[in-house]
């Protein structure tokens, strides 16, 4: 008895800093250790500036509230797995589907609009865009301009960004 009062008060005085200085429910990355990852089950247009609308529910809007945050990028094979991993444990707590897609940081940047449009591929967190793992058959569209990453399988598809989505969002460790 005295033993698992004694184990019960270690518990409670040091599980603190096990939360890493990441967001409840979040996740601190295993590639960047300063890095949280923060799954939002809910309905998110992708950007804040589409024609001027300005929802106010954007979901890069949203993860701006957090230190440094951004939705997420992906750069590299293990931080997608990573990702993926995180994303098909945490959806099924919010009864979501792992097939549903969920916004990340990526989008289609394009120096002028319709025909002749040159765009890039871009992260909104300004990281470079040297990763790809888009499903086959999805990139760049007129109107779909949005990347979104689907649990299940991990591929990312680009969508039209007024498509109403859960997020993942990234943050630095506070
Ligand atoms: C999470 O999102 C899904 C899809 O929008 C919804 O069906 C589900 O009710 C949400 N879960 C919770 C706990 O809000
Ligand atoms: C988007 O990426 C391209 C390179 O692919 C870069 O030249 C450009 O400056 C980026 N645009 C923004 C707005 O970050
Ligand atoms: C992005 O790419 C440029 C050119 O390849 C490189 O000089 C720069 O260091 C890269 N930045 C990051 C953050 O990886
Ligand atoms: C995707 O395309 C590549 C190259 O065309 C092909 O090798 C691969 O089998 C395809 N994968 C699927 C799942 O269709
Ligand atoms: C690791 O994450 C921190 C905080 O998000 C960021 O400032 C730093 O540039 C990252 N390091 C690398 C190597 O990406």
């Amino acid at each position: 008895m005295l033993l698992f009062l004694v184990f019960t008060l270690f518990v409670g005085v040091y599980s603190a800093p096990a939360s890493n200085g990441c967001p409840d429910g979040g996740v601190q990355s295993s590639v960047n250790s300063s890095t949280c990852y923060l799954y939002v089950n809910g309905s998110f247009m992708h950007l804040e500036d589409f024609g001027g609308n300005s929802p106010p529910d954007g979901a890069e809007d949203y993860c701006r509230k957090y230190p440094n945050g951004h939705l997420a990028s992906i750069s590299d094979a293990f931080t997608n797995k990573f990702i993926t991993d995180y994303l098909q444990k945490v959806i099924v707590t919010f009864g979501a589907d792992p097939r549903s897609l969920v916004w990340i940081g990526g989008y289609a940047y394009c120096t002028q609009v319709g025909l002749g449009a040159d765009c890039n591929w871009n992260w909104t967190d300004a990281d470079n865009f040297s990763y790809y793992n888009f499903e086959n058959g999805s990139g760049y569209e007129f109107f779909d301009t949005s990347i979104a990453i689907k649990p299940s399988t991990g591929k990312w598809f680009s969508e039209n960004g007024k498509n109403l989505y859960s997020i993942i969002c990234e943050m630095t460790t506070n």
